[in-house]
């Protein structure tokens, strides 16, 4: 999508469709008067006559060659002018993408940032209607042999029109940022949506090197024998049952000055999860493709970081392998040595996530992180917690927790906080080793939390658990991106401190 900025009447331009908002009540936004005044009183005779009632997320396509430089009109209800928050605005938005979608126009002049937004300034709903454009283009379709019917003709230029020459140039950064989250979002769901056939370890690992050359990272691939002379014994035990290689991902984002601590983000990369010998039931079982969401996220982050260049240094770390049964596979009972010394009990091969990202995290130290922050989808108990609204976020750090539960609400892309208490670290006890990979029924996201605490002492640690906003199910299945938006919010808020 291509974005001009543009002050000056928006009656006056020129272009395939003018998107114009209207207030419950049929209230007009400036825009949506000055094009009335253009048009003869046009939306005011709609009003009178009830078509334009300014219910939220409700359109009216109204043709009107004769009034107008635009053949097409796109009247928006933008609901009660003084209840629209983000969220609303987001829905509102998202619907007039796809009713513009849905016409011929190949260009559009979208007037929806000058809502009045709760809490949101102009750049923020200029970022808003840039995303949601981004994810109304979004389809994969690319593994079918006949693409679904796209327009020949499809939207690919969008005009912002901006009142003051003084808000231009945040307008500008908004799109900038728009876009580069946007991007990331798409490198996130795509992976994500790949089938575990095809979205392989050894397939991430390729696509790390794509954004070496791409965007300049620095990237190292550890094979098996790497990671066995550093002592991984818990991630290398997950991937004994697969015939697929593991990976440890590593990819370096140098934006900042060379002293400057980086930020590590540690993903999981499960490329598929069938539990092991614990194995899961069949139902559902093909969504655990969707393992790989944290890794994923990572992919996206570091994509929208590169391409804003940020000031920061951020490094990416996927430790990417399958959970399969086999004869050589974890069983319950085995007990195996993490890089941290560390002996884990595993009674439950389908709590691997942990076993993967211990290894990856106590590995990370070596970069002596400001920040390390992990990103899994690591239990279904988070899911349950808090379904999809927000990930699940646990931190040893009252700074860094605050920053990301920040970041998540000025992306829309929100988390909440769960306790790391000392009470729940109890249920990790085992009688055999120093720690067991489950902690039984009560507080399964806390619990699994705090077995990664274990290997994150002494840093400014979080995690997020993202199972529950990572990926759809039923019949919108799909992966979301998230939480490539949270992460660069808080990576672009952290670059401006
Ligand atoms: N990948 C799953 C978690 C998951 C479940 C993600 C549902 C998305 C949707 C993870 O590896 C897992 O299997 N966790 C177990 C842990 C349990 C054995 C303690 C779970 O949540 O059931
Ligand atoms: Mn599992
Ligand atoms: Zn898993």
């Amino acid at each position: 999508m291509k974005y001009t900025i543009t002050t000056g009447d928006c009656a006056d331009i020129s272009t395939d469709c003018l998107v114009v908002g209207v207030y419950a009540g049929s209230k007009l936004t400036p825009s949506a008067i000055a094009v009335d005044q253009a048009a003869g009183g046009l939306l005011k005779r709609l009003a009178k006559r009830g078509d334009i009632e300014g219910e939220s997320g409700h359109t009216l396509l109204v043709p009107c060659e004769d009034h107008l430089r635009a053949p097409r009109l796109l009247v928006v209800g933008l609901g009660d002018a003084d209840q629209l928050d983000a969220d609303e605005f987001l829905a509102v938005v998202r619907s007039a993408a796809t009713a513009l979608q849905r016409t011929g126009a190949t260009n559009a002049a979208v007037t929806l940032a000058e809502a009045k937004v709760k809490q949101r300034d102009l750049g923020d709903r200029t970022r808003i209607i840039v995303e949601a454009f981004a994810v109304s283009r979004y389809r994969f379709d690319r593994l079918k042999s006949k693409k679904s019917k796209s327009k020949n003709r499809t939207l690919s230029k969008i005009v912002l029109p901006v009142k003051e020459k003084s808000s231009v140039a945040a307008v500008r950064r908004s799109v900038r940022e728009g876009e580069a989250v946007s991007s990331g979002v798409q490198l996130a769901r795509d992976l994500a949506n790949l089938p575990g056939n095809i979205c392989t370890p050894s397939y991430l690992a390729e696509q790390a090197r794509k954004l070496q050359r791409s965007h300049q990272l620095k990237v190292s691939i550890l094979s098996e024998p790497q990671m066995r002379s550093l002592k991984m014994g818990s991630l290398l035990s997950v991937t004994r049952g697969s015939r697929e290689p593991a990976k440890l991902i590593i990819m370096e984002y140098r934006g900042g000055a060379k002293s400057s601590p980086p930020v590590v983000l540690v993903g999981k990369g499960l490329t598929f999860d069938a539990g092991g010998i614990s194995l899961k039931p069949a139902g559902k079982m093909d969504e655990m493709k969707y393992d790989m969401c944290g890794g994923a996220s990572v992919f996206g982050t570091l994509l929208a970081t590169a391409e804003l260049k940020l000031p920061l240094n951020v490094i990416g770390i996927v430790p990417s392998c399958e959970n399969l049964p086999d004869g050589a596979a974890n069983k319950p009972g085995d007990i195996v040595k993490s890089m941290s010394g560390q002996t884990i009990e595993i009674l439950n091969t389908d709590a691997e996530g942990r076993l993967i990202l211990c290894d990856a995290l106590t590995y990370a130290k070596r970069f002596k992180p400001d920040a390390i922050i992990d990103i899994a989808t690591l239990t279904g108990a988070c899911v349950i917690a808090l379904g999809d609204p927000a990930s699940g976020l646990f931190s040893n750090n009252e700074q860094l927790a605050k920053g990301l539960l920040e970041a998540g609400e000025s992306s829309g892309d929100r988390a909440w906080r769960l306790p790391l208490w000392k009470q729940y670290q109890k249920q990790l006890n085992s009688p055999f080793a120093d720690i067991a990979n489950i902690g039984g029924r009560g507080g399964g996201a806390i619990t699994a939390a705090c077995f990664l605490s274990r290997f994150t002492d002494n840093l400014n640690w979080a995690h997020l658990d993202i199972a529950g906003t990572a990926y759809h199910s039923g019949n919108k299945k799909g992966a979301t991106g998230r939480p490539v938006g949270l992460l660069t919010q808080f990576l672009i808020q952290r670059s401006r401190n």
